[in-house]
């Protein structure tokens, strides 16, 4: 039987804004997407049987069709479906490292590994872009989580502009393991709150995205600077989370008044928050804050970096 082992790492959101919404039910949003290198391990094989398995010995993951690697595997066998009759189905451990439900594309970045898993093992040739379009259909993360890095993402957050590599810039990141917020209640909750301050026509939408393009948040990832990336973060979805969730709210003001901390943000739809850290030492000691001055055993850290890739093959 043919195996492959992916790595497959978390994202972060620089930057989110909503613009707009759409008929489809979405929205239109400008965010600069961000790959660090907390990441899950996901090892894909075939096994002749027609039938998907997924394994994982996380509480919080489910391992039916209710998970979005499941449903990668599904929708490469409608795709082909002459390659699935010949290789049958596969079986998918995930090996889960990233706080679940926190924010941080865990579900997207499986289903995206999966993809590529399945290109590999069916020696389909995808290319870049067909992988990309696939992603589409799962989850509007899931095209960024294939190539990763640094990127602006528009649209519902599928249309990718890569931005330069923005590698080694050290993040600490927390999350309580047992809160949970639904991305979808946020947006909703944002569209029932701020939809009179949405832009209408596309020419809005066009110059408010090549906005923030040319704006501070690009130049200062462009020039590489921590100090002025933490300066220019920013998230919308802030203003629905952080008011209805007080244990985020404080994470991030306790973060935001921790010396050796040059900015921090809620991630995606929360509840982890992050923060940008000059140094690995600087990290140790703002973690070590944060754990003294919150003694509560579901409260998770993590240092983390920035990281240059998406979906690659583990190390063997
Ligand atoms: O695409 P994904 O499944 O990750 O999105 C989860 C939910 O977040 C959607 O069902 C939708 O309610 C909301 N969403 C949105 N606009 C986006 C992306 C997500 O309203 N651009």
């Amino acid at each position: 039987m043919r195996s492959y082992s992916l790595i497959a790492p978390a994202k972060i959101n620089l930057y989110l804004e909503i613009i707009g919404d759409r008929p489809d039910g979405y929205h239109e949003l400008v965010m600069i997407l961000q790959s660090i290198d907390l990441a899950d391990q996901i090892d894909i094989q075939t096994n002749g049987d027609q039938n998907i398995r997924v394994y994982c010995d996380h509480p919080q993951v489910p391992t039916d069709k209710s998970n979005l690697a499941y449903r990668a595997v599904e929708l490469m066998a409608q795709e082909f479906p002459t390659v699935w009759n010949t290789h049958g189905g596969v079986d998918i451990t995930i090996h889960k490292q990233i706080p679940v439900a926190a924010g941080l594309a865990g579900g997207s970045t499986n289903a995206a590994a999966v993809l590529v898993g399945i290109d590999l093992l069916w020696d389909l040739g995808l290319t870049q872009s067909e992988l990309e379009e696939l992603g589409a259909i799962l989850g509007s993360d899931v095209p960024f989580c294939l190539g990763g890095g640094t990127a602006i993402a528009t649209g519902r957050g599928e249309r990718l502009s890569p931005l330069s590599i923005l590698d080694n810039i050290y993040i600490v990141l927390a999350k309580y393991r047992s809160l949970e917020v639904s991305t979808g209640w946020a947006y909703k909750t944002y569209k029932q709150n701020f939809a009179n301050s949405y832009l209408q026509d596309r020419e809005s939408l066009t110059t408010r995205t090549q906005a923030v393009h040319s704006g501070a948040i690009v130049k200062a990832i462009l020039s590489k600077d921590p100090g002025q990336i933490a300066q220019n973060i920013h998230n919308d979805l802030e203003r629905v989370v952080l008011p209805a969730y007080p244990q985020v709210l404080q994470l991030r003001e306790l973060f935001a008044a921790t010396e050796g901390v040059l900015g921090t943000m809620m991630s995606g739809s929360g509840p982890s928050v992050f923060a940008i850290v000059e140094s690995l030492a600087q990290a140790e000691l703002v973690k070590q804050h944060i754990q003294s001055a919150i003694l509560d055993p579901d409260l998770e850290l993590f240092i983390t970096r920035t990281a240059n890739h998406g979906i690659k093959l583990a190390p063997s």
